[in-house]
This record gives C-alpha cells, structure tokens and sequence, in this order.
C-alpha cells in the first residue's frame, strides 16, 4: 500500500484533548523506560523532545533522573497548552522548556546531549527533514531514540489493527490512529531514509506488530 500523509500538525482543540486524555501510559512508560535502560550512563544533560505534543513521555523520562532536563516542541498551540499545564502539574517546570514551533524552523538552544521522539515521523511530508533535524541538532555521540508506527499492508489491516487496540476509544482518536497507520513508513523505507543521511550507524528493529524502533548514538 503507498502511503497516503495525514495532516502534518494536530492543531484542532478537541483532537489534541482528546488525544492528551488517551491511556498510553504503557507506551509512554515503556519509550522512557527504553531510553534510560539502553544508555544508562546518560545521567546528566539537555535531551530534546521532537513533538512532544502533551508531554507526556518528557514528564516520565524525568521524574527520578535530576540530573536532565528537556525541550519540548510542538507546531500544535493546543497540545503545548496541554503540555504546559501537564508540566506545571507534575512540578517539572524548571526542568522542561516548551516551545511552539516547527522543527524544521530555527531551534533557539544550542545543540542538545539527546534526542527522542515518538510518532512524529507518520506526520512529516518529508521524512528527510525529520533525520536531518536529529542531526543538525544533536552533538556527535548523543543518544537517540525515536519511535513510530509501521504502515500495514492494507486499508483492511489498517483498520483492524485500529479495532484490535482502539475498540472503545473516541471516535477521533480511532480516526486518527487509522490515519496515522496509513501515513507511516515501512522499516525499509526508514532504513533508505537513515542511508540518504549518512546515519547508518543507528538501528532499527520492528517492535510487535505496529512500531518500529530507531537508536543508538548520532555522529
Ligand atoms: C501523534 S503526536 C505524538 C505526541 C507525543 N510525542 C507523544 O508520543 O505523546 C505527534 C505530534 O507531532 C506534532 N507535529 C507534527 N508535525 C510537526 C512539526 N513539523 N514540528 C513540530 N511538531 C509537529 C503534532 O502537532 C503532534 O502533537
């Protein structure tokens, strides 16, 4: 199946509540705990968070570990103003900077220690912007982690996958999620992304049946 791309920016107020009100605390949980488990001595340092949206997944990486602190962007006013009051709740304020802007405009912050970020290539009309970033705004060596969907086969598989994890979550969020499989990438064609930008280094692996995986240290 070709990819058929989905709004890039989840600006609309209802979708990015409802969104910010999904459970994907084992998701989320599961990312940070990803990323502190395969880079355990990043203890200290600026990791950056390519569309944060709700600041969700920022708020677990950094609860217990003082010694980092985070940017967070997002293109999506909505979702920065979830974020920002997410933050402010779970007391992180001075730890977590967040700001509304596309990533492929001037980042105000010099070249951060790490980067992550999970379910924001699906969105990008060109990929190789996304990996660009990641290296444009990394220091050599630094950590990375980005995760996503995988597109399925099918607008069949699309919407079975959507019935298998999403049966009884809002209508908006089934529709974007079916809308997100359909605009993801194939592992090869992330493989051919991350060759085009001479970022072979970094590796990729299929995680279950709808994600795919990208780490290791940016040169
Ligand atoms: C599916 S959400 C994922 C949010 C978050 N990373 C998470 O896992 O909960 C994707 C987010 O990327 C944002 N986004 C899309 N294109 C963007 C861009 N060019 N620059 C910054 N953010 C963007 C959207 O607004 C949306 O909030």
């Amino acid at each position: 199946m070709e990819r058929i791309l989905e709004p890039e920016v989840m600006d609309g107020v209802e979708q990015a509540q409802v969104y910010a009100e999904a459970d994907f605390a084992e998701e989320n949980q599961g990312f940070a705990d990803r990323f502190l488990e395969s880079y355990p001595d990043f203890t200290e340092g600026h990791v950056l968070d390519l569309g944060c949206g709700p600041a969700d997944i920022p708020i677990r990486l950094l609860r217990g570990q003082s010694g980092l602190w985070l940017t967070g962007l997002d293109a999506s006013q909505p979702m920065i103003r979830l974020a920002e009051r997410a933050v402010k709740e779970a007391g992180l304020a001075d730890r977590i900077t967040l700001l509304c802007q596309r990533f492929q405009d001037p980042i105000p912050t010099s070249p951060v220690d790490a980067v992550i970020s999970n379910s924001l290539v699906h969105h990008v009309p060109n990929p190789l912007q996304f990996w660009y970033a990641v290296k444009k705004f990394a220091k050599p060596g630094s950590p990375v982690l980005v995760m996503d969907l995988l597109r399925p086969e099918s607008p069949d598989e699309a919407q079975t996958i959507v019935d298998q994890y999403a049966a009884t979550e809002p209508e908006q969020l089934r529709k974007d999620f079916y809308n997100s499989l359909l605009s993801a990438f194939t592992e090869d064609e992330v493989a051919a992304h991350l060759a085009e930008l001479n970022l072979s280094r970094l590796l990729i692996d299929v995680q279950g049946d709808r994600h795919w995986i990208v780490y290791g240290r940016v040169y």
